[in-house]
């Protein structure tokens, strides 16, 4: 094992309740083990996902009232229009929405719309299931 380095994370008490729950259920001795193992399953899979064309989709949920976040949202997906088949979109409730991007093209572009989404405020979260699409 290389030297270790820490580093400060912040997070809402929601999240990191929710996050303490999983550090049980999942048996890991402490929350760096987790985390450690949370780095890398995202870059195990970035490592496959960056290897060529890939089809799949982008998911993400948002509260449609924060403040220019459904112009950025659909500014973002023109901007990557070569990539995107189609978007599903599905009101959970008052504020919150659903949407789901059905995409297919060079891996690296996808991961940078899915960069681009999450980078706004408002974005609760997004997670994408990606497959190889052949060629
Ligand atoms: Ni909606």
């Amino acid at each position: 094992m290389g030297a270790l380095y820490r580093f400060g994370v912040s997070l809402e008490k929601e999240l990191i309740d929710e996050f303490d729950a999983h550090v049980r259920e999942r048996n890991y001795p402490n929350r760096s083990e987790a985390i450690r193992d949370l780095i890398r399953q995202e870059l195990t899979k970035r490592e496959w996902a960056t290897g060529g064309v890939v089809a799949g989709a982008v998911v993400m949920t948002y509260d449609h009232h924060k403040r220019e976040l459904v112009n950025k949202l659909l500014d973002v997906q023109h901007d990557y229009q070569d990539c995107i088949i189609s978007t599903q979109h599905v009101h959970l409730d008052h504020h919150h929405c659903l949407e789901i991007i059905a995409v297919r093209g060079n891996a690296r572009d996808i991961e940078r719309l899915a960069g681009s989404i999450k980078s706004y405020m408002g974005v609760k979260q997004v997670s994408m299931s990606l497959s190889m699409a052949g060629e």
